[in-house]
């Protein structure tokens, strides 16, 4: 991708740096044809620039393509803070970044991604209004990105078995974290039997045992013995090896980039695999974060999560129809959208 930063056609990518306090970032603004480009802060101690500038470019497109599926008027974009090496000071650090930020005037709007806590963006919020994701601007997302899996999972469902009644059937979910846990806690009361699975012993006890629920070792939870697989921890766990080895018929969760390559979108279809495209089942989080751009109610906000069933429930059949991949088929849509928002801003 380096070779040629222009390929994945970006408007606008700027290197900011801040010698005083060590601030180093990148904002790659993928997009801004149907609305202001959004997407998160990501703080990482990256093995080179150039590591970071491929991911600023990869996320921001992947921020236009979420945004556009889910229906907001809002673009892509995303932001790299390089974490120097040594210690840090936070506060200077994201100072730095928001005043980063308000050059943009609003082209640019930013919140939490990895790496950064709501305290961050508070006190980049000092420095430019344009920061969402904080107290009063939307707050946490995960149970909105959960709410979003959820009835993403029920489409699934729908359309594997033709029932969304989940009794009898068995769910594992890899990763119980924020959003993990709050769909094992949704999905409990539907009757499917639910294994759980965390790098972290005692939180995926706890939360069994509150449940209940069965626990999985890590190693084992992608060949979980389960009708649904629900990747709700790291990002590219479909691989060579992990696909022959999943027994699920529904894989659905909200990691993010869950295919290692676009290939294995196919490898997934090949098996007979219905996969929910990452960017499209967990969209909840950031329809959550859009309240306060979009000026809308909560009621709003809470139909258009919900609205993440109706959109799966076309690319699947757009997919069987077309003879694709649902995340072939959710590409064409946002790049149908996007060339349509072009077309009507000439
Ligand atoms: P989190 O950090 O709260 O939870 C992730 C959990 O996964 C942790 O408990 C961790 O111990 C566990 N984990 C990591 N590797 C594992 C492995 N190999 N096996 C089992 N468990 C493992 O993160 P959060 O917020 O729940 O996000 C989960 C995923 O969903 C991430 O990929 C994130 O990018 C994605 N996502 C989250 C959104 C949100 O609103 N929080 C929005 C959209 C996507």
């Amino acid at each position: 991708m380096l070779d040629d930063p222009f390929a994945l056609g970006h408007e606008e990518v700027v290197l900011r740096q801040d010698p005083d306090s060590g601030y180093r970032a990148i904002v790659a603004l993928h997009s801004t044809a149907l609305g202001p480009a959004v997407g998160g802060t990501r703080v990482w101690r990256y093995p080179s620039p150039a590591h970071a500038l491929r991911d600023a470019l990869r996320l921001s497109r992947g921020m236009t393509y979420k945004n556009a599926v889910a229906g907001l008027a809002l673009g892509g974009g995303k932001a790299v803070v390089l974490l120097p090496d040594g210690p840090v000071d936070r506060t200077a650090l994201f100072r730095a970044h928001g005043r980063a930020v308000h050059a943009f005037n609003g082209r640019f709007i930013t919140a939490e991604d990895v790496g950064t806590t709501p305290a961050d963006l508070e006190v980049a919020a000092r420095e430019t209004p344009f920061v969402a994701g904080i107290d009063g601007k939307g707050g946490d997302p995960s149970p909105w990105t959960a709410r979003g899996v959820f009835v993403g999972i029920l489409a699934c469902a729908r359309y594997a078995w033709g029932t969304d009644d989940l009794t009898g059937r068995s769910i594992a979910i890899q990763g119980v974290g924020s959003v993990g846990a709050a769909l094992a806690r949704a999905l409990a009361p539907t009757g499917a039997r639910l294994f759980l699975s965390d790098l972290d012993t005692a939180r995926v006890r706890a939360l069994a045992d509150e449940l209940p629920a069965t626990v999985v070792a890590p190693e084992d939870i992608l060949a979980a013995e389960a009708d649904i697989l629900a990747p709700c921890a790291m990002g590219a766990v479909l691989d060579d090896d992990s696909i022959p080895r999943v027994r699920a018929a529904i894989v659905a969760g909200a990691a993010n980039n869950q295919l290692a390559e676009p290939r294995h979108a196919d490898a997934l279809r090949k098996r007979g695999i219905v996969h929910a495209p990452d960017y499209v089942i967990n969209a909840g989080g950031v329809i959550s974060g859009s309240v306060s751009l979009l000026n809308e109610t909560p009621a709003r906000m809470a139909q258009r999560v919900d609205a993440i069933a109706d959109t799966l429930t076309d690319l699947l059949a757009r997919a069987r129809h077309e003879g694709t991949t649902p995340t072939h088929a959710a590409d064409a849509m946002a790049e149908r959208r996007l060339a349509e928002a072009r077309q009507n801003a000439r």
